[in-house]
């Protein structure tokens, strides 16, 4: 991340320094740096520049309001799955009619939410939904834009529990009944047909399967003009893929150029919908050792972050790099389990790292913007950390530490709770 510097020592994050961070808003703490979430959408927009697009920042990455406000000041769409993610969109100031709905499993409640609210399309992924979303719209008197999401059953060769359009996958409409499932939307007086949507995984650093997908919808465009079903849009989903180790991710503005390249003359809207590229290398989680535990065959660094706060070590045997925020100080770099205080053996958040650390040090583990707070829990009764946002010289907290009461203030003794 080219907004984290290194300066007399100590890192910073766009010339703030860390510690100083650290110390204002305590630890554990994740923070963002609102040029490089900026930078990381442009590349996508620019690269678009030359077709029509829309660029549908993937919520579900990292909501904050904040970071939802960045991205809706330069005229990001935005991704949701939820009517909770629609609400935060429209919280942060976002416009419904830049919001495409996907999800395997809309409820009759987040559809109305959105029919009303005038989102911009639907990514209907089974015929039920088409059934049931011509009906709720039939009820609201409204029209409801739909596009179907196509499972092109390609192996984006990433993690077995973040690939999404194989066969075997429960997202989508496979690709061999995509026809019929379109003949049937346009059969539906509520249902307005405007695209065609697909989405293949996330973490994806070989972008072949992203062109042999692409390929798959542009057949599937060509059938549907064929039958006078021309879609508006293509929607070809998020799942680029960013460094963590030492991978190399895509280049996403020559990817971009690339792809708006092929499609020039061919008359659609470009969707995508990036939420990792876009936020992961631009956070960072911070914590501080508590102890050394040196009195086992492996020595241990146990710190104040843990499973709660950072949940892809423990689910996905994520690799984060964990650096030394301070130089200074504490010798020679030594090998360490980096582990949290929770109560599981899935607790680490980094195995046999060399670090040069005491007690008291403090530590940042790299590219958590994406999926880390957003998928933060309250395990061990842990409060949610707070989210500091840099913006320049500026820290901004943009949401407070949970506090302890907070967690349980709705909670009932057995004599106080009503019964129902
Ligand atoms: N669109 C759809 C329909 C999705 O399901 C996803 C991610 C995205 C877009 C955004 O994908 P991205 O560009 O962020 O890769 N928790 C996992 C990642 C789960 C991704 C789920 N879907 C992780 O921490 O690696």
């Amino acid at each position: 991340m080219s907004f984290l510097q290194r300066i007399g020592g100590e890192l910073t994050l766009e010339g703030v320094g860390l510690e100083s961070i650290a110390e204002r808003f305590g630890t554990p703490c994740y923070v963002y740096s609102r040029a490089a979430i900026e930078g990381a959408y442009r590349e996508f927009d620019e690269g678009l520049a030359g077709i029509p697009h829309l660029v549908c920042y993937a919520v579900k990455a990292n909501s904050n309001l904040a970071v939802l406000d960045t991205l809706r000041r330069l005229g990001a769409g935005f991704d949701i799955v939820s009517g909770g993610e629609l609400a935060r969109v429209l919280a942060a100031g976002g416009r419904a009619d830049r919001v495409i709905f996907s999800g395997v499993g809309k409820s009759r409640g987040e559809m109305r939410a959105a029919l009303e609210a005038g989102i911009r399309c639907f990514n209907v992924e089974s015929e039920p939904e088409l059934e049931r979303l011509d009906a709720i719209a039939g009820a609201l008197g409204k029209r409801a834009p739909v596009s179907l999401r196509i499972n092109p059953d390609v192996d984006a060769r990433t993690h077995p529990y973040i690939s999404t359009g194989l066969a075997g996958n429960k997202f989508g409409i496979p690709h061999d009944r995509a026809l019929a499932a379109y003949l049937k939307a346009a059969s539906l007086p509520n249902l307005r047909v405007i695209g065609i949507g697909c989405h293949i995984g996330s973490q994806i650093l070989d972008t072949a399967p992203l062109d042999e997908a692409l390929d798959r919808v542009l057949e599937l465009a060509q059938s549907l003009a064929a039958q006078g079903m021309k879609p508006e849009h293509l929607d070809l989903g998020g799942g680029f893929g960013i460094r963590y180790r030492d991978e190399v991710a895509p280049d996403i503005r020559g990817y971009c150029e690339a792809l708006a390249k092929k499609l020039s003359s061919a008359g659609y809207q470009v969707m995508l919908e990036p939420g990792r590229a876009i936020v992961g290398p631009a956070g960072m989680l911070l914590t501080r050792v508590e102890y050394l535990k040196l009195d086992k065959a492996k020595r241990f660094a146990v710190v104040d972050a843990s499973m709660s706060e950072l949940m892809r070590p423990a689910l996905y045997g994520s690799y984060h790099e964990i650096v030394e925020v301070s130089e200074r100080g504490a010798g020679a770099p030594q090998r360490f389990d980096v582990v949290g205080p929770v109560c599981e053996s899935t607790d680490v958040l980094g195995t046999d790292r060399a670090l040069a650390i005491e007690p008291g040090s403090l530590l940042a583990i790299l590219s958590a913007g994406a999926y880390g707070m957003a998928m933060a829990s309250n395990y061990n009764t842990r409060v949610r950390p707070a989210e500091v946002l840099v913006d320049g010289a500026r820290a901004l907290e943009v949401r407070p530490r949970e506090t302890i009461e907070s967690l349980f203030s709705s909670e009932k003794r057995i004599d106080d709770a009503p019964a129902r």
